[in-house]
């Protein structure tokens, strides 16, 4: 799955030692489908050459803004014509300032003040640069003209301090502007998300659990942000990191039991949207061990295990629902996995649970993997996401929902 698919990324690289990063950066862009232009400033050229870049990207790279190369002698014109997006990576305390205050005296400042497409810069300094109150005037002008920052993350830095200032990792920053591309269709809406499985405990080393993976519920709290909503993810035990975590963004509640969940999803404040995705276990232990069980009669007898149903966190969730022109609010997406007669069963559950939208996972083979097939049943009919990475159908999902608010 490429995500930045025809996209044309200009990227401009400057004078900062995270600069040997930039080559991994070129290569995970253009892994995702883009078309990487690479500008750098002198300074740049001081850590890394234009030879690397150009052999990665297989353009030629510029650094001057009178490169003869471009027939009309206006580079930062014709450059910035052609981006989808201007990324800088890294972005030094200098050129942060000098954009700041909109200079122009190289190629790579000329081409953002002559761009008509977005400016996204990933700082990298020492942290003592990074706090100055220069720099951070400098990241206050350029947010308030519309550039979008990513990062910096704190840690470890080339000088040998530890703090704010580091640049984000290739990957992070590959992520975000990912994230960046994607429609906001839910902008300045609220999403809970339940993911996961429950695990409930028999004694303090056993308990009941499912073999779900927590990845569907993870790629639609990703697909969420992506599309500009604010999101609350409450997690059953999965060993999953949180989606676009370096962004910082999403909101994660760690859970172990159903009970926990339902009580984390009642403390959540109000949302508009509400996917019931956790694969929630239907019984708690009624009589859980506070001590191991011993094995008793030397093994032939069994404990006596006694269940208690479990709150259903969706159902209490749809009847808590109001109305608002007309709509439910929240509006509540249930999951179904059905061994039989999906889309029968499905619609039954999305009657008895009352709410307008249940997922059925089509395919027996869901659990871990990363790909999947949902086919979407609602009032008025059913629609089917053919197979595919489980972040595309998520996005596929986010977009159709947000057709039905
Ligand atoms: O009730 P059932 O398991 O058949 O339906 C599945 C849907 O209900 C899923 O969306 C799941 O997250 C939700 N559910 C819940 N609380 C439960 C059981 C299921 O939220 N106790």
């Amino acid at each position: 799955m490429q995500s930045l698919l025809n996209k044309k990324i200009v990227l401009g690289i400057s004078g900062g030692i995270a600069a040997y990063k930039s080559a991994e950066l070129a290569r995970l862009l253009m892994q995702e489908g883009a078309s990487v232009q690479v500008v750098m400033t002198e300074a740049a050229t001081q850590f890394i050459t234009p030879v690397t870049m150009q052999a990665l990207t297989g353009n030629p790279v510029f650094t001057n803004q009178w490169d003869a190369r471009i027939n009309n002698n206006m580079a930062h014109i014709e450059l910035s014509r052609a981006a989808d997006a201007i990324l800088i990576a890294p972005a030094s305390a200098d050129l942060m300032a000098k954009l700041s205050l909109g200079l122009a005296d190289d190629l790579l400042t000329t081409l953002c003040l002559a761009r008509d497409c977005p400016l996204l810069l990933a700082p990298a300094m020492n942290l003592q640069m990074w706090q100055h109150p220069a720099t951070v005037r400098s990241a206050e002008r350029l947010r308030s003209d519309h550039a979008e920052l990513l990062g910096p993350a704190s840690g470890a830095q080339a000088c040998g301090e530890v703090g704010m200032g580091r640049m984000l990792e290739p990957a992070e920053i590959t992520e975000q502007l990912i994230a960046f591309f994607q429609k906001k269709v839910l902008a300045g809406k609220r999403v809970l998300i339940t993911a996961g499985p429950t695990f409930e405990a028999i004694d303090p080393v056993r308990g009941i659990t499912n073999r779900s993976s927590g990845k569907m519920g993870f790629a639609i709290a990703r697909a969420a942000l992506e599309a500009g909503a604010e999101v609350h993810l409450i997690a059953g035990p999965c060993e999953l990191d949180t989606p676009l975590l370096a962004a910082g963004k999403i909101q994660r509640t760690d859970v172990v039991s159903a009970k926990d969940m339902y009580e984390a999803v009642m403390a959540s404040p109000t949302c508009d949207l509400f996917f019931g995705v956790a694969a929630v276990a239907d019984w708690a232990i009624a009589n859980p061990s506070k001590e191991k069980i011993k094995r008793q009669g030397g093994g032939k007898s069994t404990p006596n295990i006694e269940f208690a149903p479990n709150p259903d966190i969706l159902l209490t969730m749809a009847q808590s629902a109001k109305k608002a022109k007309g709509k439910p609010y929240p509006y509540c997406v249930g999951f179904a996995a059905e061994s039989t007669k999906l889309e029968e069963h499905a619609d039954d559950k999305r009657k008895r649970k009352g709410i307008p939208l249940i997922i059925g996972n089509i395919g027996p083979d869901t659990f871990g993997s990363d790909q999947n097939q949902l086919l979407l049943i609602h009032e008025r009919g059913s629609k089917k996401l053919a197979k595919a990475p489980k972040l595309q159908l998520a996005r596929q999902l986010i977009q159709f929902v947000a057709t039905q608010l």
